[in-house]
């Protein structure tokens, strides 16, 4: 495992390494990537032996520009294609059916593929370099945090699983990508993420729907998914809790009156777009300070505030 700074030089030895069949994690501007070359079934089972995946769950294929999507999706509809013109580069994946080309280990045998075009210009290059689309998840072992800096890969993985981590700082949304799909004329979200349902209904100017088998058209939705090691409890933001001096907290905007070990505010400003980069940013730092309990406030589900309460739901086992 080779620390490197985002250098030109640098994200050209790390796109040898994924050339290589190696394995690199980057940066995007959601959380970190754990990346292999989406063309070679061997490198990206790597991936899943490296993340201690139970099971197979398809991933998300990276590309830098849209010559890359044409190779691995058979059709983009009209629809989608205004959709993509709109947030590419940017956090939004779309699931489309993929050409032959793309591994079934990618996509755990279906016959659709997850794509994205991330906004990170360290991300974009690595791929560019790499010449081959990047098949990535994010850079956790399995039902951890995602990662949104180079410190929280490097406690979780051992030196021998991955070749290069490129180090880009702390991560600009924090939370994963949203991910949309098509189906018969209608839009689909079967991920909450960093851009919301009302974003994407703002540009293609009708209504966009949940998927409801969530847990079979995603299957990475398994119920306890970015889980910190410690117990949560979801707790309202006026709610009297006694003081708890072991204890975490995480607040939205002001600090609790009440003790505890430490507290953390997500947005002083109650920005849902800063609260979403510092959730994951904070789950870890309690971690590595061996807390067992953390007290999270509820937020408000509106706009992207409905994504972080589905990882802080998830993160809590409920
Ligand atoms: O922001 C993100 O999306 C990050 C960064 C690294 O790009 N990636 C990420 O990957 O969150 P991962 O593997 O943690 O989550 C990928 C999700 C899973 O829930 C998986 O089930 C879903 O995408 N997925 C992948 N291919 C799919 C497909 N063909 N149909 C439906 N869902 C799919
Ligand atoms: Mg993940």
């Amino acid at each position: 495992m080779i620390l490197l700074k985002p250098t030109e030089e640098n994200i050209k030895l790390a796109a040898k390494a994924i050339r290589n069949g190696g394995i690199v994690a980057f940066p995007t501007e959601t959380v970190y990537g754990l990346g292999a070359d989406a063309l070679n079934p061997l490198s990206v089972s790597k991936i899943f032996e490296v993340k201690e995946r139970p099971e197979f769950d398809p991933l998300i294929v990276h590309i830098y520009n849209f010559n890359q999507l044409e190779l691995i999706a058979k059709s983009i509809p009209k629809k989608l294609s205004i959709l993509i013109e709109n947030l590419w580069p940017g956090p939004l994946t779309i699931v489309v059916e993929k050409t032959s080309i793309v591994p079934e280990i990618v996509t755990s045998g279906l016959r659709t593929v997850a794509i994205r075009m991330p906004e990170n210009q360290i991300a974009l290059k690595l791929i560019k370099y790499s010449n081959t689309p990047i098949a990535a998840p994010s850079a956790n072992k399995f039902t951890r945090v995602s990662p949104t800096r180079v410190e929280h890969i490097l406690k979780q993985f051992k030196d021998e699983e991955i070749n290069y981590i490129i180090d880009g700082g702390k991560t600009n949304f924090g939370i994963e990508s949203t991910i949309v799909k098509y189906i018969d004329n209608k839009f689909y979200i079967l991920r909450k993420g960093s851009i919301s349902k009302e974003e994407i209904e703002d540009i293609i100017k009708e209504k966009v729907l949940y998927y409801k088998q969530e847990d079979i058209e995603a299957p990475g939705n398994f119920k306890k998914h970015y889980a910190p090691k410690a117990k949560l409890k979801i707790v309202d933001e006026n709610m009297k809790i006694k003081d708890d001096p072991e204890a975490g907290y995480i607040a939205f905007c002001k600090p609790p009156i009440s003790k505890f070990k430490v507290v953390k505010i997500l947005s002083p400003t109650k920005n849902l777009r800063e609260a979403a980069a510092n959730l994951f940013e904070y789950f870890h730092q309690m971690e590595d300070m061996k807390i067992k309990k953390i007290y999270v406030e509820k937020i408000e589900e509106k706009g992207i505030g409905e994504a972080i309460m589905d990882r802080i739901r998830k993160a809590s086992g409920k």
